[in-house]
C-alpha cells in the first residue's frame, strides 16, 4: 500500500517535470508540424525560386478575364456612328428584361435624366447638373446602338457605366431607354418578345452574355449588302 502511495507521489513529480517548463510565450511542442506551418506557397509571398520570387504570376499574355467580351466599337466619333447605325439590342424585348433595364435606370440615370427621360433629373432640378438631354431630342436620334455607346464610354459630363454593370444589365437599361424614348415621342409601347429566347440568354448570364457576338456579325452582314 505505502509503495504504491511511493509511485503515485513519484508519477506526480515526473508529470510536473514535464509541465511546469512549458513557457507559456514560446509555441509548445508540435506534433504535427505540417498542420501549423504550410508546406505549400502562400498566394502573395516571395520565394526564392520564383521569377521576381513573386508567388503570383501575371496572366499569361493575351489572357482575358471570365466573362468578359471585347467591346468592338471604338470611342471615337467614327465609332460611334458606326454603333448608332449597326449595333442592335441582343436581348429580346420582354416584360422581365424590360423591368429589369427599368430598375437599373432607376438606379443609374434616373438623377440626371429624370424618371420620363425627358432630361428633367433631380440633378437637373436643383441645378447640380445642366445639359442633359432628353431621349426623344431628334438633333440626337438615339439608337439602340448609340445608347449602348454612350453607356459603355460615356459622353463629356456622362461617365462611363462600363465598370458599374454587365453587359447584360446594360442591354437591358438600353431597352427600358428606347421604350422611354418611344413614350416621350407619343408613339404606342413596343409589343413584347418571346420570353423563350430569354430563357436562354440568362443561361448564358453566367458567361456573361456570349450574344454580344451577335451585333458584329449583324455588322458584318450589313456591310456585305
Ligand atoms: C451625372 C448625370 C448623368 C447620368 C447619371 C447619366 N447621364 Fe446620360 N447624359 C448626361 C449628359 C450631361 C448628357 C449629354 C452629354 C453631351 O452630349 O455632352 C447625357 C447624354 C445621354 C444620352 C444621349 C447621347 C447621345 O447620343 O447624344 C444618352 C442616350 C444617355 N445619356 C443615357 C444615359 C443612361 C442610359 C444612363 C444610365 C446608365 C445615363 N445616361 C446616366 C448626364 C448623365
Amino acid at each position: 500500500m505505502r509503495s504504491l502511495f511511493n509511485r503515485y507521489i513519484a508519477f506526480l513529480f515526473v508529470a510536473g517535470l514535464f509541465t511546469s517548463c512549458a513557457d507559456e510565450n514560446e509555441p509548445n511542442y508540435q506534433y504535427f508540424p505540417d498542420m501549423y506551418v504550410s508546406p505549400g506557397y502562400e498566394t502573395y509571398g516571395s520565394y526564392d525560386i520564383f521569377q521576381n520570387e513573386q508567388e503570383a504570376k501575371l496572366p499569361a499574355e493575351g489572357s482575358i478575364p471570365r466573362g468578359w467580351m471585347p467591346y468592338e466599337y471604338e470611342n471615337t466619333p467614327e465609332g460611334s456612328a458606326n454603333a448608332k447605325a449597326n449595333l442592335t439590342n441582343p436581348l429580346p424585348y420582354t416584360e422581365d428584361n424590360l423591368a429589369a433595364g427599368k430598375e437599373l435606370y432607376t438606379i443609374y440615370c434616373a438623377v440626371c435624366h429624370g424618371d420620363k427621360g425627358a432630361g428633367k433629373g433631380i440633378l437637373v432640378e436643383r441645378e447640380k447638373f445642366l445639359g442633359v438631354p432628353s431621349y426623344d431630342d431628334p438633333g440626337r436620334a438615339i439608337t439602340e446602338g448609340s445608347v449602348y455607346h454612350v453607356m459603355y464610354y460615356g459622353l463629356n459630363n456622362m461617365g462611363s457605366y462600363a465598370s458599374q454593370t454587365t453587359i447584360e444589365e446594360r442591354w437591358q437599361i438600353d431597352h427600358y431607354v428606347m421604350s422611354l424614348k418611344r413614350s416621350l415621342e407619343g408613339k404606342p409601347e413596343r409589343a413584347f418578345e418571346d420570353a423563350k429566347q430569354d430563357a436562354q440568354s440568362s443561361e448564358a448570364e453566367g458567361e456573361q452574355m456570349t450574344s454580344e457576338e451577335e451585333p458584329a456579325q449583324e455588322t458584318q452582314e450589313e456591310t456585305q449588302n
